[in-house]
């Protein structure tokens, strides 16, 4: 653990370093400034525990440093140096937020309570942030299921990249458990006390992204009525989790790597650089070095993210797993009903491929729950499209049962004309399974088809799919 550092500010030099010195013997780390100028960009650069300010000094006063510090972050604790004849002022900072104040004449184990009273009260805030976050959920490795010989290998993978400080990727298709990996890595990585700030990179266009992760001034952008912190600087001590990493247009791949390499960022519209400690761990579904090959991602920015990867088989590679996920599911989902599922359609899963792979099962289950009758889930509780076995594989991964019935329907027509029917056939009821998986959503199922959403709409259309 590093000390805790305290930045102290007054316009009196001799004032400066008797704190340092006092504070420095206590255990600190102290930052130290003359003027408020000064104190505004240590503030920004070098994330101080602590802020003791004096009130009245020229030029940047300690009000506005305390307002500042508050923005910049908000349980920052600001204590306030004062003399007797300012006392109504010190309160006045006490309303604006400040953590407690200090007469000019204290004494040196006022100063030493004081700084570690704020300190502490800190400390539990992010504490408390902590155990929040902890209670929804827990990303331990117990709560990653998975016995298979290729998810144990994972998992010792994990476990190792976890404690290092690289950079890792999490690599896998659609519902494989890249982000339930991601939040184990950080569980069991030395930053686990701090934050895990996920930013999903395919969900904004550009300029609100760079906003996000970059944070912005004041004014930056019409709109920008007050300064915000980016999610980089969120994650300080912490974990960056860049999900679908691929998506992240150009500019800001640029952008991010010079972040990552400097660990230095600029807010949107502001000037002084902010250091930031991040740990980056990226997911994708998509081919990362093939984007490199493209063009369309930053081979740096490639080297940097990609120091260990994770790669999640899909589900149909790990078939030994799949009962394992099958009946922690029915918990889950069948609540105090103490469900079990009859052997066929446990068999049905194990012959299914899974194309949404962990998620898609979750699902399944899940309405399985809901519509079984008695105690045993059957395979009548389980959708059609299951049942048909081994789905004809389209598309690598996704696939749409073939039906005996079309072929019987062709039987009689040349084969080239029988081939058109059947893409045809083939092409509609994949194109009708990736919306019903999306919800309707055509730019997400265009997404996952790998083709544009134009082109995706033009086939909806063609085939009435609405
Ligand atoms: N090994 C696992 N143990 C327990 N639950 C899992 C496991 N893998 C996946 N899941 C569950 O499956 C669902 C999908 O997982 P997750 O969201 O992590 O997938 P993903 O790879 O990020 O998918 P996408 O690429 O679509 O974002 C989640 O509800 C997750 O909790
Ligand atoms: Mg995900």
């Amino acid at each position: 653990m590093t000390n805790p550092r305290v930045l102290i500010v007054d316009d009196e030099s001799d004032m400066v370093e008797n704190c340092a010195r006092i504070l420095g013997r206590a255990g600190y780390d102290c930052l130290t400034a003359t003027d408020g100028n000064r104190a505004l960009r240590l503030l920004e650069s070098d994330r101080p525990d602590v802020v003791l300010t004096d009130l009245k000094m020229p030029g940047v006063g300690g009000m506005e440093l305390l307002r500042h510090a508050r923005e910049l972050d908000p349980d920052l604790p600001v204590i306030v140096i004062t003399g007797f004849a300012s006392i109504e002022s010190a309160v006045a900072t006490v309303k604006e937020g400040a953590f407690d104040y200090l007469p000019k004449t204290f004494s040196i184990s006022q100063l030493e309570v004081a700084v570690d009273r704020a300190l502490r009260q800190r400390r539990l805030t992010l504490e408390n942030r902590n155990l929040r976050g902890q209670l929804q959920e827990t990303f331990g490795l117990d709560q990653l299921i998975g016995r298979s010989p290729l998810m144990t290998r994972v998992f010792e993978l994990l476990k190792k990249a976890a404690r290092s400080e690289a950079n890792i990727l999490v690599l896998g298709e659609s519902g494989t458990g890249k982000e339930l990996v991601a939040r184990a890595v950080h569980a069991n990585s030395p930053r686990a006390g701090q934050a895990f700030v996920p930013v999903d990179c395919a969900s904004l266009p550009e300029n609100l992204l760079e906003s996000e992760l970059f944070g912005h001034e004041k004014g930056a952008f019409t709109g920008a009525v007050r300064s915000k912190p980016g999610l980089i600087e969120l994650a300080h001590r912490g974990t960056l989790f860049l999900d679908e990493i691929a998506e992240l247009p150009l500019g800001l791949q640029g952008k991010l790597l010079r972040a990552l390499q400097e660990r230095q960022i600029r807010r949107v519209g502001g000037t002084s650089m902010i250091n930031v400690d991040v740990r980056v761990v990226s997911a994708t579904n998509r081919d990362l070095r093939e984007a490199v090959t493209k063009g369309q991602f930053r081979e740096e920015l490639y080297y940097r993210v990609n120091v260990i990867a994770i790669q999640l088989p899909p589900l149909r590679e790990r078939v030994g797993d799949i009962k394992l996920f099958a009946h922690a599911f029915l918990k889950k989902y069948g609540g105090d009903r103490n469900l079990a599922f009859d052997d066929d359609a446990l068999a049905a899963f194990e012959a299914y491929a899974w194309p949404g792979n962990v998620r898609e099962l979750q699902n399944i289950v899940e309405r399985a729950c809901a519509l079984a009758d008695g105690p045993t889930v059957k395979r009548r509780d389980l959708p059609d499209y299951v049942l048909e076995g081994e789905p004809l594989r389209v598309d690598g991964a996704r696939g749409t049962p073939a039906h005996d019935s079309q072929i019987a329907a062709t039987s009689g027509l040349p084969l080239p004309e029988a081939r058109e029917r059947w893409m045809k056939e083939l092409e509609s009821s994949y194109l009708r399974d990736l919306l019903e998986r999306h919800g309707g959503n055509v730019s997400a199922a265009a997404k996952a088809a790998g083709i544009d959403r134009k082109t995706f709409h033009r086939l909806v259309t063609k085939y009435q799919l609405r």
